[in-house]
Parts: structure tokens; sequence; C-alpha cells
């Protein structure tokens, strides 16, 4: 019974290691190659902290099963009697798993065998034991030499591991990539000027993610209005069409409540949130806010814009 216990307690551990070791490669698969990226993730100490959790649990669990078996058959786990120097048979505490686990780790002497290994020399009645290094220590010891093992293998023979001078370079062609990305952007130079409007849906679909996250709330998510105004509807306070809603996007109305956005959106987000909201005219929003403004013929576009525009910086 002691056995079957011990062993069905055994496979319990050794599947929540391996849930856990399984746990980390994956997230070292989908991540980035080097190996901070399941350190610095939330979730494995999320999964460390259930293993600590269930660990514990299966401990209470394995004790209460001693328990009702001591209280069921008493004789399974009887303590052993020992003979001692003296002859006297005495009960030592039967050794507990976590006990032999723990002297397993440590290889400490008991204290009766302390007189074996202490050494021959005395400090003012300090004495000195020989004992072993711990043989959890050895054994981390050893580990290190197998993993330096594969780790010369993995990066310094077969070359599937990327050096830091390699990592480094990719990082550098990484970051040279990003930066001409932005050169592009700016040398595009989209201005309220030569601004136009955007119809790939895939940069609409941009445009709508900016929106949502940066003007649904005081515009509505449908573009109906709430704080600010109706942008579905054919009229305006500072002039419709692409121009006029990236100039008013880009510079804002502070005073109305209506911040700039220039230095939170770059002219290109600017230009597809713009192109989002032109793209929701004569929409059907849910809730549509009155009418406010000017109605906006896109007719008057080329010669309006100049007016509007004018009216955008007085009421800045
Ligand atoms: C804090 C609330 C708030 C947020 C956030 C906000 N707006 Fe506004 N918006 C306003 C208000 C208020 C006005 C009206 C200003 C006025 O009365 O002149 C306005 C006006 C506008 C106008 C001009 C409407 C017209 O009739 O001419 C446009 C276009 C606009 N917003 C687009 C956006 C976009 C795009 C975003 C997100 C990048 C955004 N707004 C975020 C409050 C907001």
């Amino acid at each position: 019974m002691k056995h079957i216990i011990k062993t069905i307690n055994a496979v319990f551990l050794l599947n929540l290691i391996s849930i856990y070791a399984t746990a980390q490669e994956t997230q070292e698969a989908v991540k980035a190659p080097q190996p901070p990226a399941w350190a610095m993730d939330g979730n494995t100490y999320l999964i460390g902290f259930l293993v600590l959790i269930l660990v514990a649990t299966i401990t209470v669990l394995y004790k209460i099963n001693v328990k009702l078996i001591t209280t069921i058959s008493p004789k399974a786990f009887a303590k052993p009697r020992i003979q001692t120097e003296d002859g006297v048979e005495s009960e030592e505490k039967a050794p507990t798993l976590l006990g032999k686990i723990y002297d397993r780790l440590t290889g400490s002497v008991p204290v009766s065998k302390e007189k074996d290994i202490m050494l021959d020399h005395d400090y003012d009645g300090i004495k000195e034991l020989d004992n072993d290094l711990p043989p959890w220590w050895k054994w981390g010891f050893y580990a290190t030499i197998i993993f330096s093992f594969f780790y010369l293998i993995g990066y310094h023979v077969t070359g599937t591991g990327k050096l830091q001078l390699e990592e480094y370079n990719e990082e550098m062609a990484i970051a040279a990539k990003a930066k001409e990305e932005r050169m592009k952007n700016s040398a595009e130079n989209i201005t309220e000027d030569n601004v136009t409007m955007l119809t790939d849906a895939g940069e609409l679909n941009k445009g709508k993610e900016i929106y949502i996250k940066n003007c649904a709330a005081c515009h509505a998510a449908d573009g109906g209005g709430m704080v600010g105004p109706n942008l579905t509807d054919e009229y305006w306070l500072h002039g419709g069409g692409i121009k006029n809603v990236f100039k008013t996007v880009t510079y804002g109305v502070p005073a109305k409540g209506m911040i700039s956005w220039q230095s939170q959106l770059s002219p290109k987000q600017i230009q597809e949130v713009s192109s989002f909201v032109w793209s929701m005219q004569g929409t059907k929003p849910a809730a549509p806010k009155e009418k406010e403004g000017e109605k906006w013929v896109e007719s008057n576009a080329a010669s309006a814009n100049a007016d509007s525009s004018a009216t955008a910086q007085t009421k800045e």
C-alpha cells in the first residue's frame, strides 16, 4: 500500500515538472530566440506559482492519505524499532518522504555518526566536521558541465545558436530597416495641403483601429458623436473633406475640447484615421448627434478649403 501511494505521488510530481518544462519550451519557441523572453513573461511566474500550489495540495493530500491508512491499518506505517548502542530498543522517527529527499540532497551525516567525520583539530573547543559537498551542489556543478558541452556544440561547432556578435548585427539590421521605414514615412511628408483620401481597405482598417482607440470615447464608435460632434453627417464645424479633417485632427480645437493629435500620431496615422472618418460619411449611426456647423458640399472643396482653414485657425 505504502509503495503504491509513493509511486503515485512520484508520477504526479514528474508530470508536473514535465508540464512546466513543455510550457517553457512553447513560450520560447513563440517568442524571440533570446532566453530572457520567457523570464520576462508573467505567465512563467504564474505557472510557477500554480505548480507550487499544486505541489502543496498534493503534499497535504498525501499526508491525509497516510493518516487515513494508518487509521485503517496501523501496521502499514509502523515505526521501525531500532537498537541503540546502549542496547535499549527505541522508536526512531520513521523518515518522511520529504525528510528522505532532504537527506539525499544535503548528504548530511546524522548527529549520532558525527564523530566518524570529526577532524582532529580543535581550536578552543571549536571543531570541524569533514562533510562532503552537498550532493545538490555537486549535481548542479555536473549539470553545468553537461550544459557547457551542449552549449559548445550548439553555439560554436554547429552554429545553431547565435553568438552575441551575430545577435547584435541582426538587431542592428532590424533597427536600420525600421529607420528606413520611418524615413520613408516622413519622406512622404504628408501635410494638410497634399493629403489624399486613402481607399485601400487595409489602410482604412488601420485608421479604424486608431479611431476606436483614440477617438471613439468622444465621437462614439460609429461616429454618431457624444462629447464631440457627429462625424457621419454632412455638417461640419471646421470643414469637410479629407484635407480639413486631417487639419482638424492634426491641430485640434483645444479650446473646444478636441485635442491636437500631432504629437501622438504620425502624419501617416492621421491620414489613416482621417480617411476612416471621412469614409463614415453618410453612414447611419445608432444615436446620431444633432447637426453642427455648415453643410459641406464637396464641389466647393477647392475654394472653401482656404476659408475653413482660416476658420480652424482662428478657432484654435
Ligand atoms: C476628448 C474628446 C475628444 C477626443 C478624444 C477626440 N475628439 Fe474630435 N472633437 C471633439 C470636440 C469637442 C470637437 C468639436 C470641436 C469644436 O466644437 O470646435 C471635435 C471635433 C472633431 C472634428 C471636427 C468636426 C467638425 O464638425 O468639423 C473632427 C474631424 C474630429 N474631432 C476628429 C477626431 C478624431 C479623428 C479623433 C481621434 C484621433 C478625435 N476627434 C478625438 C472631442 C474629441
